[in-house]
């Protein structure tokens, strides 16, 4: 451990995981002197924690490295070092070969290892003070996926406010035809009951009110607990809902698959679990959702939807969507649009299709034009932006359940979370920082509510 303060930033890029696993790292890094700074320029240790769902993720990666190379080489220069970190889920993908196209960098770890991050850094920091004027990296590759869990190994969470996220099982074995993550987050995990009950309460004790509970497939969640049951996510919901001062609990991503009855009638049950719910569809077409290895059809899915509006008529949903999948015709999107018609989403994440090398879409025949791809989006993206705007518009006058838990930008001005995940706008006083009140919704845009306290 060392006395003096260094300075870590970390870039953040994807999923809800992805920002997880950064606030981890940070918190691993702590006790090594290592504090967080909003830029990279200056800073003594730089991670770049990266996504691979989508697009042209390792090209991205690669550029930005570049620009963190002048700024490695400028501070070298001042007699200074910068060590370089790729995490995350390119980090897995591609470690040896990003060591290989930029030898300057100087840690590349996967997600499952970060809590060996202060042991690499060690290394790093040995390295960088026996060669001054070094011009490659230190070269240390850990992409393995230990047998032990990372999760044993690292420190107490520390809150940053009064939402937080908490992860409790990770990776998928899905292989939905389209995806990486089985590749680059491994197989599925879920953390022990007990574990996870420990952090909640050590979380709501800092002040939190409000836990997000994560997972790439965070309803497959079968932990045991310490008598030996095996719990599902609806009944872990249960032991947490009994936790005191924890008002709001949330869960996300689900697949349609694994939405089972205990935590559908957990819906019905617990005041605490939030009437929002993002499950993800990706297409309303059977024959694509086949193609997609999704294991579910579109009225299979509507009927799930069908059983948590009865457990719980306030529940508003939220979805992914791909257009453009291998072989998707005009009708199969015309079956998505369909479908979002059938449900209604108050919310929504659409993607045009983008081949991913390793998985089995990627190669198969008949990929739809990038033109047509587009056109499905705009067109579902209409569709999509006029439900929301419409369920924004109808929750004028309504009286709602609001966390303030961020600052406004005009004074006195904060901004907090409805039950539906909604940003709503208010003047409150300072004290109501960090609390549930209620909040009279007086106006509303496409994409957020402005309130009045009540
Ligand atoms: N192309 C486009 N979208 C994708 N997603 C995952 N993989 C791909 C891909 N290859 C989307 C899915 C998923 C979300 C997180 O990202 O909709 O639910
Ligand atoms: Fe990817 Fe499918 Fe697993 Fe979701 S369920 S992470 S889309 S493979």
């Amino acid at each position: 451990m060392s006395g003096e303060k260094k300075r870590l930033f970390i870039r953040t890029y994807g999923c809800q995981m992805n920002v997880y696993d950064s606030g981890r790292m940070t918190d691993v890094l702590a006790p090594f002197g290592y504090a967080p700074t909003d830029q990279p320029e200056g800073a003594d240790m730089v991670v770049i924690n990266t996504c691979h769902i989508r697009e042209k993720a390792s090209e991205k990666v690669f550029s930005e490295l570049g620009r963190l190379r002048v700024l490695k080489e400028e501070r070298r220069a001042d007699g200074k070092d910068m060590i370089l970190a790729v995490a995350g889920c390119v980090a897995q993908a591609e470690g040896e070969f990003i060591l290989q196209r930029a030898p300057f960098v100087d840690i590349v770890l996967g997600p499952q290892t970060y809590h060996k991050l202060p042991e690499m850094v060690a290394r790093a920091e040995r390295a960088a003070a026996s060669k001054t004027g070094r011009k490659t990296g230190v070269g240390i590759l850990d992409t393995d996926f230990p047998l032990e869990p990372k999760f044993d190994h690292l420190p107490e969470p520390v809150a940053h406010g009064s939402a937080a996220f908490l992860s409790v099982q990770e990776g998928c074995d899905k292989f939905c035809t389209f995806c990486v993550v089985p590749y680059t987050r491994g197989a599925e995990y879920s953390r022990p009951v007990d574990d996870v009950l420990k952090e909640a309460r050590l979380l709501v004790g800092q002040g939190v009110r409000e836990l997000t509970l994560l997972g790439q497939n965070v309803n497959a969640y079968h932990g045991t607990s310490a008598d030996g049951r095996e719990l599902g996510l609806g009944d872990l919901c249960r032991e947490l809902a009994t936790i005191n001062g924890l008002e709001r609990i949330r869960y996300t991503t689900s697949h349609p698959r694994d939405l089972d009855d205990a935590l559908i009638s957990a819906h019905a049950e617990l005041p605490q679990l939030m009437p929002f719910l993002h499950l993800p569809v990706q297409s309303g077409s059977d024959r694509i959702l086949k193609a997609m290895n999704r294991g579910h059809t579109a009225a299979d899915y509507i009927a799930k939807i069908e059983r948590l509006r009865q457990a719980n008529p306030d529940l508003a949903l939220s979805s992914d969507f791909i257009v453009g999948f291998p072989g998707e015709t005009d009708a199969d999107f015309d079956a998505t649009m369909a479908l979002v018609q059938t449900v209604g989403f108050v919310q929504a994440y659409s993607f045009k299709y983008s081949p991913r090398p390793g998985t089995p879409a990627a190669t198969m025949e008949q990929q739809v034009p990038e033109n047509v791809k587009s056109a499905r989006l705009s067109a579902l993206q209409a569709l999509l932006s006029a439900q929301q705007d419409a369920f924004n518009q109808s929750c004028i006058g309504r009286d709602l359940r609001v966390l303030l838990d961020r600052t406004g930008r005009h004074d006195g001005q904060m901004v907090g979370r409805s039950p539906f995940m909604q940003p709503v706008h208010v003047t409150a006083p300072a004290e109501l920082f960090g609390q549930v009140v209620t909040l009279r919704i007086v106006g509303a845009t496409a994409t957020s509510l402005a309130g009045e306290l009540v």
